[in-house]
């Protein structure tokens, strides 16, 4: 049988076979590399189907794997992340993509209807995963609970959303779940939160009455070919041989253990969840990979009097449900180790990645941080091990994990099977997590704790404690153990764990990973949730006649958990107004289907046009340093690479100015940060693009001074000019009246895009008279066609960029993607052929910068009634490398410093520093939701120096009648105030806020926490000439319209807005107008899509556009009045009447004088407030969105589905910014994080449990379309109401420890801030090590 094996590793390759949507395919040429993501992407073209981030963070990729077991005759559906499986392990399979679930030609599927009615799909690049685990969900569950839902899109990242419409959207597959299905005692379930509106008369967002029905026969079968296959196949052993790897399969144990002997470096492959990012991020080369998912004895389960064994290769979703169904059949007290581990698998990962990882694959990649080895360890579980020396049972302690990724397993030794015990009578085990988020997210910290009372008591007969995340392995607490064991379990006992532990657990302060602190912290909070969770025990058992205090118990209560019906209200459209108008109406995002059947065309869904060459960038690893060498000789000699381009190869404009400041596009003679681009590899396939770039040797010349953090650069005076300043009143005279003067600073994090869609361009040569054609991913075209013809030293108008729609931006399409598109331009030119970039999760976050971070520093002057009287505040920002649009965002962090609050004397000062980090640019708010944190943070501290409630010191110093900013713009805050009252009342703040306030005192652990924040936003660019627009219509001979304008659609529903601008105008249906795509050619000079200012400009010019064609319809239709569209619309063209119009909008002249320090920089200001309530734990830092209002003056919405999407969306983004996306630096400058798996966006765990959103009634807007107003940015900042509620909760906290008065909580809140700021007694105990007596990890930029 060996034989067999061995001898197929060194035969031709066999035939891989397996089934995408219902057809056969057949594989002659398997590549052990190729994953599956590309092979449906690249060779079968079914473009459905998402690159995110490679990696199995975001779960873009996902798609359906349905396979045949012949043992058991059942077909088993789960989701997987396509970039992560090899095509390899398909054999046999069945794949179902977003294409195979439905499409617009024959039919779509609810789950693809569903997601798009209920608006859950806005850019919709992450739709069709979000498609594919909810209908993996439903064909294997029909009617899901809501927490089966969370659970299957649990993996599934959106940027845009904020997940509640998709919640809201697939929540009605459940049975009995949705709003007034749910009624309690005949109520409406919202009725007593609404004080007084019942949610059956308001109007709903979608209809809920007119959804297809789920209809579980319509689905596609398993090929009955598949199950032939699997019934009559001989089993035999298979092996695929690609460029580099050769894949071998075997099926018996026997040949296994051959194979691992013969090629002991060889990896064992079963989900590839481990070894595959290995291969990918760090560019490991296997020759050979085994895989034994053929082999039985490895999928084995056996139960015994003693426990249970399972097979080390079955998947951990197969080993929740297995361990689900024992825990049910057993009695309690032989679960333990069972109930533990479950409690861990609803957190590991996303479904994807646990439908895919074996239980022996986490074992033996030993993360320093594993979910399961520390209970695992904890559980005195053992694991059984083959090799051709024989088999042994080993234990899994700390003999076994010796270092990161490291075991003593030999390399030919395999792991068969993992046993776990039954827990016996009086011993209990318990395992504690902290994340960076709730859910697929490795822990930062982990513990498995296990004890056993002696003979019924409370002695401690034995103990076991495992820890992950504190060093490089599973370690273990034995020493601690071993000197409490035999003592009784009480405080005082555990007083001197604690000290044992602090002892025995250490970890420097330079440590991996950083935290250090709080890190050490987690430890013995951890046991002391342990401790209380088992004196309850005790106290239940009756051993123990000790209660644990009721206040006590919150540090072991979970947080709430369940999602509660949410409100939309928006006004109905007047009445009266004709039923073919549909602006004013929540009108689906018009794209919506096509994104969620896969449809949807993005830039790198483009099919390869004939000899098209991939690239691949090649960036600097030091932060500033001389080039002394591009040594590209080795890049050349990869196979398929055709070029290396360099700065050497620019024919025109080798840099590009933005603010009057040269950015380099290839560096040439010198580097500033790590992550710039340096040379270009071209090739004629990604893989190839890859492997040359990596074999680009680049010699460097270390320069100094080397500047990373704001301080850095304040201490070097290392600054953008210009910097500015703004002054109202006389803030050094004010200081000397008030009543108290105090000083802060708060530090607010920088933000990474995160747009779903990287950075994607596709570069066509047209060769006659130098023209170009770019298909890319931009929110600026225009400027990306300036950019590209200065580069190539032609005239703009050979270059036409055309954009489709873009996979999110969120401001960092802008000036970044014109970089990227210029270099590859600059490949398409020196090749002759189209060049296409499609930038990696890793390379676009190095690259493209994020929001800037900020240090706000003040001195404020208030009364002792609240009212504030003098603020002084400089705003520092890390502006990069380059200066981009740094100086336009310190601009506009001063016009907003006021927020919406009337401070008499007021001075700002702004400044963009330079550093050796990669640049920053533009991200939604454009500086604001930094500087208003400042302002808000001044306000709090107010209101803590003075012992009153933060929002009475708001309300005390808002804006009231008609007023002015510090800058003198006139406006009036009546809608504000509006806002800011109807808040309270429908978030009943204050009922609330006295029960938050009642929770407290009965919560020593657990905290709540509440606050309203109110926002004032000025719409439009204070560049006047910005606010321009122009727009092409064209009617067709058979009455259809196709509109062109400036906007680009990036997932904020502007070409919907748009669509509905035209269908009033022209009176039509909107069925009868097409918008296709965005394109220099079509409309001109276009601005930005940016400053939530696109539909204002856009709409106008459409609607200036239409207006001109009905003028010139309006003869012909007078005449023949009772007449149709398309009559008219011929009789037009026969009378010789055009039927194309451009339109054209002037927008504002708005501006801001900086050396008067006044102007009217904004059109007219966003207003909105929004109120949030949290839980943190203190004993970790974490915490729970309880819930969310947020109300918003949007003057008369266009279209209520598109704007609630844009306030849900960003509300999710700032709650994002504020409270866990952190980046991270090393000192000297190098990005840690460059994915999902290190920077964690939030996911569908993080929706406040209940979220309310209500769009101001009655306003008006005479500056906008419709007397509409801009809204893609201004929400965002209310995120930081969150952070807020969570500094409420821990002030609450401090205030019980004494601790009283205003205290910094920089941003983002994670838990290691927020545990660190409650400052406990566990916290206390940690040592404080001196900074500057260490190096950390990570710095503070
Ligand atoms: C996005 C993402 C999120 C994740 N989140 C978490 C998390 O929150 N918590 C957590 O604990 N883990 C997490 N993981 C890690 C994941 O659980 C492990 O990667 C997985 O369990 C490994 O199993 P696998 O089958 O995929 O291993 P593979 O990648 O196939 O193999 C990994 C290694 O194990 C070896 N190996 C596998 N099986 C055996 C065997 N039977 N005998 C000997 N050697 C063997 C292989 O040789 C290889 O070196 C995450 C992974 C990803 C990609
Ligand atoms: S692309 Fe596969 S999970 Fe992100
Ligand atoms: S709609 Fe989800 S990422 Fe854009």
């Amino acid at each position: 049988m060996f034989k067999t094996a061995a001898m197929a590793a060194k035969e031709k390759s066999e035939y891989l076979v397996f089934f995408v949507n219902g057809r056969k395919v057949v594989e002659r040429n398997a590549d052990p590399e190729t994953m599956l993501l590309s092979y449906i992407r690249e060779k079968l073209r079914l473009t459905g189907t998402k690159y995110g981030c490679g990696g199995g963070g975001c779960g873009a990729c996902t798609v359906m794997v349905s396979q045949y077991q012949r043992q058991s005759k059942r077909i088993l559906h789960f989701s997987v992340n396509a970039c992560l499986l090899p095509i390899c392990l398909l054999h046999g399979a069945a794949v179902t993509t977003v294409e195979g679930v439905g499409n617009t030609k024959n039919r779509i599927h609810p789950v693809q209807e569903r997601i798009a009615k209920a608006n859950g799909s806005q850019c919709g690049f992450c739709t069709p995963g979000m498609v594919m685990s909810m209908y993996t969900l439903l064909r294997n569950n029909p009617e899901p609970t809501m927490e089966d839902i969370m659970e299957a899109l649990g993996g599934n990242l959106c940027r845009c959303t904020g997940y509640r419409p998709i919640l809201d959207g697939y929540k009605t597959f459940c049975v009995a779940e949705n709003c007034c299905q749910d009624k309690r005692n005949g109520e409406c379930c919202l009725k007593e939160e609404m004080s007084g509106q019942d949610c059956e008369n308001g109007p709903e967002l979608f209809n809920k009455d007119d959804l297809l029905p789920l209809d579980p026969t319509q689905e596609l079968i398993f090929p009955p070919e598949l199950i032939m296959m699997a019934e009559t196949q001989e089993q035999k052993s298979l092996a695929f041989r690609g460029e580099r790897m050769t894949w071998i399969s075997p099926v018996s144990l026997e040949e296994l253990v051959q194979l691992k002997s013969s090629f002991p470096k060889a990896p064992l492959v079963i989900g590839n969840t481990n070894i595959g990012p290995e291969i990918k991020f760090k560019a490991i080369l296997h020759p050979v990979l085994i895989s034994p998912t053929r082999v039985s004895e490895l999928y084995r389960v056996t139960q015994t009097t003693e426990g249970i064994s399972i097979g080390a290769g079955c998947s951990l979703s197969v080993i929740k449900e297995l361990l689900g169904m024992v825990v049910s059949s057993l009695p309690e007290e032989k679960t333990e180790i069972f109930r533990a581990l479950l409690q861990q698998l609803r957190n590991l990962g996303g479904q994807q990645i646990r439908n895919m990882a074996s239980l022996g694959g986490n074992i033996v990649s030993a993360f320093p941080n594993s979910d399961l080895n520390p209970i695992l360890a904890a559980g005195n579980c053992t694991i059984s091990v083959l090799s051709q020396g024989g088999r042994k049972e080993i234990a899994l302690n700390e003999n076994f994990f010796v270092g990161f990724g490291k075991t003593t397993l030999k390399p030919d030794e395999i792991v068969v099977s993992v046993f776990i015990p039954h827990s016996k009578r009086g011993e209990f085990v318990r395992a504690f997590r902290q994340a960076p988020r709730q859910e697929n997210a490795f822990p930062t910290v982990i513990s498995g704790m296990r004890v056993q009372f002696r003979d019924g008591g409370n002695i401690i007969e034995d103990l076991s404690i495992f820890y992950g995340g504190v060093g490089p392995c599973t370690i273990s607490a034995r020493k601690t153990c071993q000197e409490i064991i035999g003592r009784p379990w009480n405080e005082e006992v555990m007083g001197d764990a604690y000290r044992l532990l602090l002892d025995e657990i250490l970890l420097p302060p330079s440590a991996p990973g950083g935290m250090v602190e709080f890190r050490r912290a987690l430890t013995l909070s951890f046991l002391f949730k342990f401790y209380l969770q088992m004196l309850q025990k005790l106290r239940e058992m009756d051993v123990s006649l000790v209660d644990i205090p009721g206040e006590f118990s919150s540090a072991i209560r979970p947080f709430p958990g369940k999602i509660e019906p949410s409100y939309q209200e928006f006004q109905e459209v007047a009445q009266g107004q004709p039923g073919q108008d549909p602006v004013g109406r929540p009108t689906m995002h018009r794209s919506a289907i096509s994104q969620a059947t896969g449809e949807a065309v993005y830039c790198d869904d483009i099919p390869r046009t004939e000899g098209e060459l991939f690239m691949v960038m090649v960036t600097s690893t030091r932060p500033y340093a001389k080039l002394i060498n591009i040594d590209i000789s080795e890049a050349l000699k990869v196979p398929g690479v055709e070029d290396v381009i360099t700065a050497k190869d620019i024919p025109g404009k080798k840099f590009r100015t933005f603010t009057g400041i040269d950015e380099e596009l290839l560096a040439e003679n010198e580097v500033s940060c790590v992550g710039q681009i340096v040379c270009a590899v071209v090739a004629d396939t990604r893989q190839h693009a890859k492997r040359g770039a990596a074999a680009v040797k680049i010699t460097y010349e270390d320069l100094h001074p080397q500047i990373f953090t704001i301080e850095e650069a304040i201490e070097k005076k290392s600054f953008f000019k210009p910097e500015r300043k703004i002054e109202k009143g006389n803030t050094k005279e004010a200081f000397e009246k008030a009543d108290q003067v105090l000083e802060g600073e708060i530090r607010i994090g920088g933000q990474e895009h995160f747009y779903m869609e990287t950075q994607s361009m596709l570069v066509i040569p047209i060769q006659e008279e130098k023209e170009y054609k770019v298909y890319l991913s931009t929110q600026h075209p225009t400027y990306t066609q300036e950019s590209i013809a200065e580069t190539l030293g032609i005239p703009s108008n050979r270059v036409s960029c055309h954009v489709k729609r873009l996979g999110g931006a969120f401001g960092g399409k802008v000036t970044k993607t014109s970089v990227i598109a210029s270099i590859t331009a600059v490949a398409a030119w020196k090749t002759g052929r189209a060049v296409r970039c499609v930038l990696e999760r890793g390379d676009d976050m190095l690259i493209t910068g994020g929001r800037h971070p900020t240090l706000g520093r003040y001195k404020i002057g208030f009364m002792n009634n609240g009212r504030i009287i003098a603020a002084d505040v400089h705003y520092y920002t890390n502006a990069g490398n380059t200066g981009d649009e740094s100086v336009l965002v310190i601009e506009k962090m001063l016009l907003h410093m006021d927020n919406s609050y009337n401070i008499p004397n007021l001075r700002g000062l702004s400044t963009a520093c330079r550093t050796n980090l990669p640049s920053n640019t533009a991200f939604r708010g454009f500086g604001v939701p930094q500087c208003m944190l400042v302002t808000e943070s001044w306000i709090n501290d107010v209101a803590m120096k003075l012992g009153c409630s933060t929002e009475k010191v708001r309300e005390i110093n808002m804006y009231n009648g008609v007023s002015r900013t510090h800058y003198k713009q006139e406006f009036d805050p009546h809608n504000l105030l509006r806002c800011w009252s109807e808040c309270q009342e429908k978030a009943s703040f204050f009922n609330r806020r006295i029960a938050a306030e009642e929770f407290n005192k009965q919560n020593r652990w657990k905290k709540r926490g509440i606050a309203m924040v109110p926002i004032k936003y000025g719409i439009a660019f204070a560049e006047g000439f910005l606010n321009q627009a122009a727009a092409l219509v064209h009617i067709y001979k058979d009455g259809s319209v196709l509109v062109s304008h400036g906007g680009i659609e990036m997932g904020q529903g502007i070409h919907t807005k748009i669509q509905q601008v035209a269908s009033r105008e022209l009176k039509i249906p909107p069925s009868l107008i097409h918008i296709s795509e965005t394109s220099t050619n079509v409309v001109p000079n276009t601005c930005p899509s940016a400053a939530s200012y696109g539909t204002d400009a856009n709409g106008m010019a459409v609607k200036d556009a239409c207006r001109t064609l009905l003028q010139r319809l309006e003869p012909i239709i007078s005449e023949n009045p009772k007449g149709t569209w398309q009559k008219w619309i011929t009789t037009a063209f026969f009378q010789k009447i055009s039927l194309s119009a451009t339109g054209f909008y002037r927008g504002f002249d708005l501006c801001m004088d900086w050396e008067k320090e006044e102007g009217r920089p904004y059109a007219y200001f966003t207003y909105g407030v929004s109120c949030t309530e949290v839980e943190i734990d203190c004993l970790t830092g974490d915490h729970k969105n309880i819930r969310a209002d947020i109300i918003m003056d949007i003057g008369r919405s266009i279209n209520p589905s598109v704007d609630i999407g844009q306030i849900e969306g960003a509300f999710v983004q700032g709650l994002g910014l504020y409270t866990m996306e952190e980046l991270k630096f090393s000192p000297s400058g190098v990005l840690y994080t460059r994915g999902p798996a290190q920077y964690k966006i939030p996911a569908v765990c993080d929706v406040p449990l209940k979220f309310n959103v209500y769009l101001l009634a009655g306003s008006q807007n005479p500056h906008a379309i419709y007397s509409s107003k801009g809204i893609g940015e201004p929400v965002l900042f209310l995120g930081s109401s969150v952070f807020f509620a969570i500094k409420d909760a821990v002030s609450a906290t401090r205030k019980e420890h004494g601790l009283s008065g205003p205290f910094t909580l920089n941003s983002p809140a994670t838990a290691e801030k927020i545990c660190l700021a409650c400052s406990d007694c566990f916290t206390q105990m940690i040592p404080v090590v001196e900074p500057g007596s260490f190096c950390p990890w990570a710095i503070n930029v």
